[in-house]
Order: structure tokens, then sequence, then C-alpha cells
């Protein structure tokens, strides 16, 4: 049997679009302990004068990381943002009802936002529309960015921070769509809220950017008629609209598993079919853009859950402990984001630290990358630039799920200032390697830097305290160029970026 071949065709003119880097955002939720023993931990041996944790600040600033949303997340419905400004001594500690736990409210605005300076991360802050809405809102945008001579303002500058955070991205809520969500609405009674919130958070700032909820997944029943209805009544008020989806193996069949990104694929496709359809139904000029503000793989951690004492601070939640072949299906769905590039401008994966996390850490102890860290990681570093619209001729294969399967997820970034090319690719095939010949014959003189591979012969290995490196990536990769087309062999099973320059 030979082995199976893949062909790209790559061009510089062949565009999706410029990348907003944003696109490699996350999230940082109080949930579990991706606040509390996760970015901040005073008394532990890393810990800086303000009790952040520095080894959690390296491997952030590893991955690179532009934009974090903040505070929720389901927890966001039922925060009063108040209770984490002024003295900490004299904050309440409140039951979050989202997750069943007791939020202690250390840390609250002014103690994140300084976080996220030190990881250079815009923050992507979310109000609540759950149990509150338009005045608290607005009084959060004032306290926020308003300079000074208000109410707001001049308390923030009483808490010693003079100047405004001048955060520009705001969520309108969060999948107020749920059930399980505090104050869940139906799509016209979020629509509206939005919609009022949204004006006058803006005439508080007219800066800000605006995202409004859209589903909290694709199998939810009001799956878009609640995009095309929150859109009828925000389109005017709003730049972004959210899209969320977790996957999981939970029959443990590899090949369904690995197809998910096509799911994710079809979804960001028909989310804009419904922004568009919106639009002409407006006659309006402004596209609206996808904020992917929630994606990753979660289900590892469910059972453990279930079994966790409710009412205590920071428990550990959600934390799911990643397989290699999560990290291939995070590849993939890298790979999906980077396709849409012209028109999803912000993606977090959900989450940073803990909470179906990139890092892990240890109460006390060490903290180290998850599998999923690695393709993130990679993506982040070498995905900045132009997204190309590559041609691709891939064997397919079907699986219980999927059919039509294209063995290669592929796509290739190009920067024009930096003179490079890198084409993130994963081999789904769990049998044998592929044969990947691209043609770059448009890049005339350019060679291979590096091929990156991340394979491992166990699907089911993770990185752990005690064995941190069991799955990390290696630069062996065979790629090279020859009369204009670059040759890789990707192992069975693997996640491989192929970096080109001049
Ligand atoms: O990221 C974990 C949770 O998933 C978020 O709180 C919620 O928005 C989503 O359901």
């Amino acid at each position: 049997m030979s082995t199976k071949q893949a062909k790209m065709i790559l061009e510089k003119d062949f565009r999706i679009g410029e990348i907003d880097k944003r696109i490699y955002g996350s999230f940082i939720e109080h949930l579990g302990r991706a606040v509390y023993g996760g970015i901040y931990e005073p008394g532990h041996p890393a810990a800086d004068e303000n009790g952040f944790r520095r080894d959690v600040i390296d491997l952030i600033n590893e991955i690179g990381v532009p934009i974090i949303r903040y505070p929720g997340g389901n927890f966001v419905s039922g925060y009063n943002w108040e209770d984490g400004i002024g003295p900490v001594g004299q904050r309440p500690k409140r039951l979050d009802l989202a997750w069943r736990t007791v939020e202690p409210n250390v840390i609250g605005t002014n103690e994140f936002m300084a976080w996220a300076k030190s990881v250079q991360a815009e923050v992507n802050m979310a109000v609540n529309l759950g149990t509150r809405g338009i005045d608290d809102a607005r009084n959060l945008v004032e306290y926020c960015n308003h300079p000074s001579g208000s109410y707001w303002s001049d308390l923030r500058i009483s808490h010693g921070v003079r100047e405004p955070h001048a955060i520009k991205t705001w969520c309108l809520g969060n999948e107020m769509d749920g059930p399980w969500q505090i104050g869940h609405k139906t799509a016209d009674e979020y629509g509206r809220l939005a919609q009022e919130a949204a004006k006058v958070m803006k005439w508080v700032d007219p800066a800000i950017e605006l995202v409004a909820c859209g589903s909290s997944g694709r199998g939810m029943a009001t799956y878009a008629d609640w995009e095309a209805t929150v859109l009828d009544h925000t389109y005017h008020h709003v730049e972004l609209l959210s899209l969320h989806t977790y996957y999981g193996n939970r029959t443990d069949d590899i090949r369904s598993y690995l197809a998910k990104s096509l799911d994710m694929d079809a979804f960001i496709g028909e989310v804009i079919a419904i922004c568009d359809y919106v639009k002409a139904k407006k006659r309006s000029k402004k596209t609206m853009y996808l904020s992917f503000d929630e994606w990753n793989v979660w289900y590892h951690s469910h059972e453990a859950d279930k079994k966790l004492e409710p009412w205590t601070v920071a428990p550990p939640q959600l934390e799911d402990v990643y397989t290699f072949e999560d990290a291939l299906l995070v590849g993939s769905m890298l790979i999906t984001l980077l396709r849409h590039a012209d028109r999803v401008k912000i993606a977090c994966m959900a989450q940073l630290v803990n909470v179906i996390a990139p890092i892990m850490t240890e109460n006390g102890g060490a903290a180290w990358r998850q599998t999923i860290f690695y393709p993130y990681m990679h993506a982040s570093v070498y995905g900045r630039g132009i997204a190309l619209n590559p041609i691709i001729y891939s064997p397919k294969y079907d699986s219980k799920e999927y059919t039509d399967v294209p063995y290669l997820e592929a796509t290739a970034v190009y920067s024009e200032e930096e003179e490079t090319l890198t084409i993130f690719a994963v081999n789904k095939d769990t049998e044998e390697g592929l044969l990947l010949e691209a043609d770059i014959r448009g890049f005339a003189g350019y060679r291979v830097v590096e091929h990156l591979v991340l394979e491992n012969p166990d699907v089911k290995a993770a990185n752990t305290a005690a064995a941190p490196d069991r799955v990390v990536p290696h630069n062996r990769g065979n790629a090279g160029v020859k009369d204009g087309y670059v040759q890789a062999l990707l192992p069975k099973l693997s996640w491989n970026v192929i970096r080109l320059s001049q």
C-alpha cells in the first residue's frame, strides 16, 4: 500500500485576510482555581509583591495572549462588580450561584486589570445582563474608562487608579439563551436589553466596541432564530456576535472526534450567513464580525465535578487533563479559526489557567503546560500576518459521525513584514503518515527554517505535575523545499508547523 498524498497550492495573492491577533485570545473566569490558585496565590514561592504567580505569567507570555475575557462566563450573570472594588478587607464574600462556590472578591476589576498588563493582554470585559442591567453596565464603563470628574471615575481614582483602564471590548452578558444562566432570557428580552445597555455604554464611552451574545452552542433549540432576533435588535449597536463551542470524545471514537472541527467550520459559516441576512434585511453597509469567545475541549472533568462539595472557595472545578488527541483537535480548531480570519476577529480559548486550560498549577507547587498548550502557542507565535486561502487536495475518510473528512486539516499564514510563510497542518490518519506537497513557487527563495511536530504513540498521553513533558513538540520534521515545492511527511496523528522564510 503506498502512502497517502495531499497537495496544497499557496500564492501570496490568494488571501482570506489580515489576521486579527485577538483570535489568539483566552478567558479567565471567577471559577474553580482559575483566579485563586491559578493566576493569584499570595505566599506561593513564585508570587510577586501583589500575589500573582510569576511562573504562570511566564507561561502565558510564552503563548502571547493578546486579549483575555473576564470575569465570566456564567459567573458574570450573578456578579456585582462593585463587590470587587475598594479596600479588600471590606469586600463581601458572596455565594456564586452559577458554580455553587463562595467568591471572596479579593481579586476584582483593578487587580485583574493590573495583572492583565503584566501579561500584555487587553481585557474583554463582560457586564452582567443576568441579574443586573443598563445602570450597572454604564456605571462599570464609567468606573473603568472615564478620565475623572464624575462619581464612578473619581471613585476609581480614590482606589489608587488615576489613569482610566481604557477597556475597548465589552461583552453584553454571557450565554443568555441558556436555561442554566442566571437571568436567562428569550431572544427578544435579551435583544432589547442588550440594545439599551449598548446604547448607554457607548454614550459613556463612544470608543468601545461591543459583543452581543449569540447562542451558547450550535445544538441549542433556539439556535439561528436566537442570532437573527438578537441581531434584529442590536445590529446598529454592536460590532461582534459571540459563538461558543466545546467538544469531547465521549464515545472514544478518535476518527469522529478529530472530525469535529468540521462542525465548528459549519457553525461559523451559518452564523456568518445569519449576520449577512440581518445586514441585508436592514439594508446596512456594516459587516458584523464574530467573536468566538469560548472554544475548547471540555468533557474530562464532568464526572469529577459532580462530586465536589458546594460552597467552598476555589475548588478544583473543570480541571480537564488534556490528552494528545485533544491537542490534535485543538490544532484543527485553530486552523478552522484561521480559515475564517476575515470574519472572526476575536476568539478566546476557554479558559487559560486550571479551568479547562492549557496551563495547570498545583497550589503551592508547580505550573506546567498541558498538551493543548502547544498548538495554541504555535498558532499564536507563528500565526500572525495574512491568512492565506490555499487550495487543498486531501484524501478523505468516513467516520461513524461524519462523512468526507479530509485527512489533512491545513492552512497557511504569510507575513509580508517578516517575509515568513507558515504552514499549519494536522494529519488525522490513525494508521499512516501523509505525504504533503505544497506548491510555493510564488514564494521564490523560501526555505524551511523548522518543521515542528507534535506526535505521540499514545493518543491518551497527558502532561501532569509528575510527568509534565510526556507530550512535547520536536523539530525533527522532515519538510524541505525542492524546485518550488515543500515536501513533508506528516506523521500519522500529528500536529505540524512548517516554518519557511526567505
Ligand atoms: O467556560 C466554562 C463555562 O462554559 C462558561 O462559564 C460558560 O459561559 C460556558 O457554558
